[in-house]
């Protein structure tokens, strides 16, 4: 075996992509990704979750000679159960330990239909590996797929979360988060990776960290990125503070400008808010910034204050994505403000506000401008800038 250990007799056989620039498709990976599976070896071994098919081989060099009595399988996206047919081909023994719904999708996306192949579990089973290795799993459904669970080892204290507490960004070295990359990087991809990906599922995400409330946790180990032991509590705060919608008190602010008009009202409201007493501010172009960072701010802070120019009578495009992004979302308790700007006929900034009046975040104002920045458009910006601020630091941080 030449995979990394962890605990005596736990290891992690992830492996690291930095070739796709885009995860699903859609989310950019400046510092790559990882696809972490786990080896538990007692008197039989278990392989907990795999990695995306382009990379199995990697993960089959990782376990080297290891013969695999089960599979465990927490959650079925592609990126952890790809390589589930070569692992099936391979150790022909080998049982496929998941609950019900896996089974299905197991059956569906790769065409394993035996049913001697499979141990079906539910909530508070358990699988006696032997050897002081006895894995007890939670169904933890929808963080992130309807089939999602996780596996807890009392003994060690360690739980095996899925997507939860996953992060982009490979893994340098050693997986162990006291020795792994830079925290702030580190943090970033985190909440990047729940803001694009879990965010839409907060509530599962908060009746799972009920769930596990009472559980010792020392170590977690998630299908992305770095195990959590020094920080693991930290991570857990911050994914408790993201889905319950816990936020700080600063301000998004998130423009789309064709010309450089809508773009300068960005620039008073942040020198507004700031003068105001807001100290964490951030100003991103929607049609330039990758939209996940954009979310992930959002996801941080109070605030948010969005500012488009009409197009073709309707949303600028690369605001409108953001704008149902945080509808998909369904973002919570923000203060809001709208800008919008024409030339000759008005649209965005009456879809602005009926977009975040119906997601129940109506903006605290709205200002609209025609052709360019004027001192009576400037002042209903600062005026707008002073009303989020107000609102904001009355609020509970
Ligand atoms: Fe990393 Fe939802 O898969």
């Amino acid at each position: 075996m030449n995979a990394f250990e962890i605990l005596d007799g736990i290891y992690y056989a992830g492996v690291n992509d930095r070739v796709t620039t885009l995860f699903e498709g859609l989310w950019p990976l400046p510092y790559g990704v990882s696809y972490n599976a786990y080896v538990v070896k007692g008197d039989k071994t278990a392989l907990m979750d795999s990695v995306n098919i382009s990379m199995v081989n990697h993960l089959l060099t990782l376990l080297g000679t290891e013969r695999i009595d089960y599979l465990v399988v927490h959650h079925m996206e592609p990126d952890h159960s790809g390589a589930i047919p070569e692992l099936c081909h391979k150790f022909p023994e080998m049982k496929i330990v998941c609950n019900a719904k896996a089974a299905q999708m197991i059956r569906g996306f790769y065409g394993v239909d035996c049913p001697d192949r499979f141990i079906t579990v539910k909530e508070g089973d358990t699988l006696d590996l032997g050897g002081g290795k006895q894995l007890r799993f939670y169904m933890t459904p929808m963080v992130h797929w309807p089939e999602t669970m996780m596996t807890w080892m009392e003994d060690q204290r360690l739980l095996f979360s899925g997507d939860a507490f996953g992060s982009f960004g490979a893994v340098d070295g050693n997986p162990l988060d006291t020795i792994s990359t830079d925290w702030s990087i580190r943090k970033m991809e985190m909440r990047r990776y729940y803001a694009a990906i879990v965010a839409k599922y907060s509530r599962p995400v908060q009746a799972a960290l009920a769930k596990l409330k009472g559980l010792p946790v020392e170590y977690i180990a998630s299908t992305h990125g770095p195990v959590w032991h020094e920080r693991a509590s930290q991570v857990v705060k911050i994914y408790d503070e993201m889905s319950s919608g816990k936020t700080r008190q600063g301000v998004v602010i998130a423009y789309g400008s064709m010309y450089g008009n809508t773009s300068a009202v960005a620039e008073i409201a942040a020198r507004r808010l700031e003068e105001r007493g807001i100290r964490e501010i951030r100003v991103y172009d929607a049609g330039r910034a990758d939209l996940s960072r954009i979310l992930a701010d959002i996801w941080k802070y109070k605030g948010l204050l969005i500012a488009s120019p009409t197009y073709s009578m309707n949303i600028f495009p690369p605001v409108e994505a953001l704008v149902k992004a945080l509808e998909v979302r369904e973002l919570k308790d923000r203060v809001t403000g709208v800008f919008g700007s024409y030339a000759w006929a008005s649209a965005a900034a009456r879809l602005l506000t009926e977009r975040l009046t119906a997601m129940g975040l109506p903006p605290v104002s709205t200002v609209s401008m025609q052709l360019a920045m004027n001192d009576e458009t400037a002042a209903e910006v600062k005026n707008l800038a002073d009303m989020m601020a107000d609102k904001i630091l009355s609020s509970e941080a």
